[in-house]
């Protein structure tokens, strides 16, 4: 029986998802939902987030299988509302996904396991967490406990600086409900690694590491934003260090996961600081994600030769140590074009250009638009779109990407110049 697939989410990620299952015989028809002004041309986009209304539309279309996109529907449930109702679904359940929804919990359950991380405390107390800012050479980083989509990180150059931001988190000013509880934590230097864990609650298998960049402009300059860019696989990464992080931070968080009752399935994505210790370089964990990185996800897919259909459904039927992951021996980059007043406000949509460039140097993802009536598809969210460049050489890999984006405009079109910078020396 061939798949009919539903794609949960908008965003680049999303699309990206759909544009490697398009392609797979296996699949009959792909569903977004809600999608976006490009899934359009690789599916069915289904206009809700509703999860009774998703349930009506998988019962409608026979669909098969699902895949959650966004940490937003899991730590809403969706994955286990769907589960419940005897859906396939590829996402953890809403106990997993906490290790993402709560950073005080996270900490806590990485720290009880022994693995390496920032030293932190978390509270609701303010006069506790000054205390232990105090104890803290700035510069200081103060998390809003919740999901704030990205945002909700501060790195205080001051002690009063830090304390002025716990305040005005725990007063619910800054970030709502999220920010009633606070983690504060030590500054770690270093640079950071985005890897990915396939886990179907008991095995896992790895996916090669990503470095993202998550400051606006260029230079690493600017306000932190969902990502500017990404590219795999990345030479600061190479076997001995990935096996550190898989040993020493990926497989003790999947066990005490199963231990403590909520096994983890799905994608566990750790983002790591690699800091220089006693002339070794160490794996720290800064924060779990339980879903592809956007824009990693974009990246790790057009480099999969193991069908992406595998590993879902392997890992869904809780056989992912059957599976042997390959990857394409090329590289891949993506930068992300953003609209004007990205990550600071929405910019009125307008009309995207796009001409023709030579499909052997990547392809375009969609993210932040949307179809006007007239088909035309409009530059309508904050992440627009990315240039995705492959090649047998991480240069060439870029030089393709910037080439693509060469062909692409749209009226306050951004885009950082030095996508993948820490390998290529500039
Ligand atoms: P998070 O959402 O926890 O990953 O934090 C967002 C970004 O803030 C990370 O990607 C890092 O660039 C930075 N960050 C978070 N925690 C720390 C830390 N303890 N030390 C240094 N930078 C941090
Ligand atoms: N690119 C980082 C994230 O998806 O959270």
């Amino acid at each position: 029986m061939r798949e009919n697939i539903l794609i949960i989410g908008n965003g680049g990620r999303e699309y990206a998802m759909g544009l490697v299952l398009k392609d797979d015989k296996r699949v009959d028809r792909l569903y977004f939902a809600p999608g976006n002004g490009g899934t359009h041309a690789l599916g069915v986009n289904i206009p809700t987030t509703k999860h009774t209304d998703i349930l009506e539309s998988i019962q409608k279309h026979n669909i098969t299988l699902v895949i959650i996109g966004p940490e937003a529907p899991l730590s809403e449930g969706l994955s286990d509302f769907l589960t419940a109702h005897n859906v396939r679904v590829f996402g953890p359940s809403l106990a997993a996904s906490r290790l993402e929804s709560s950073k005080a919990y996270m900490k806590d359950l990485v720290s009880q396991a022994g693995i390496k991380t920032a030293k932190y405390m978390q509270s609701n107390d303010v006069n506790a967490l000054s205390e232990f800012i105090h104890t803290l050479t700035p510069p200081i980083v103060v998390k809003a406990d919740g999901l704030c989509a990205g945002k909700g990180v501060i790195i205080a150059q001051s002690h009063s600086e830090a304390i002025a931001h716990t305040k005005e988190m725990l007063s619910g000013e800054a970030f709502g409900d999220a920010g009633m509880r606070v983690v504060i934590e030590e500054f770690l230097d270093g640079y950071e690694l985005s890897v990915f864990a396939i886990s179907d609650g008991k095995d896992f298998i790895m996916l090669p590491a990503c470095q993202d960049h998550k400051r606006l402009l260029s230079g690493d300059n600017g306000p932190n934003t969902g990502g500017m860019g990404a590219y795999t696989p990345t030479p600061l990464c190479d076997k001995s260090l990935l096996e550190k992080i898989k040993k020493d931070i990926i497989a003790p968080t999947l066990d005490i996961m199963r231990k403590q009752g909520s096994p983890f399935v799905g994608v566990l994505f750790g983002g790591i600081m690699v800091c220089q210790r006693d002339n070794e370089l160490t794996p720290y964990l800064l924060e779990f994600n339980v879903r592809f990185g956007d824009p990693e996800c974009e990246v790790l897919m057009p480099l999969l030769e193991t069908p992406l259909l595998d590993i879902v459904t392997h890992a869904i039927d809780g056989k992912i140590a059957e599976l042997e992951c390959k990857m394409i021996e090329k590289y891949a980059v993506a930068v992300v074009a953003s609209s004007k007043d990205y990550p600071y406000k929405s910019s009125p949509a307008v009309p995207i250009a796009v001409k023709d460039f030579d499909k052997n140097l990547g392809h375009i993802v969609y993210a932040g638009v949307s179809k006007a009536e007239s088909g035309e598809i409009l530059a309508s969210g904050g992440r627009v779109l990315l240039a995705v460049g492959l090649a047998e050489s991480l240069e060439k890999a870029r030089d393709n990407a910037y080439e693509i984006m060469k062909h692409i405009s749209f009226k306050g079109m951004h885009f950082r110049d030095d996508i993948a910078f820490r390998a290529l020396g500039r």
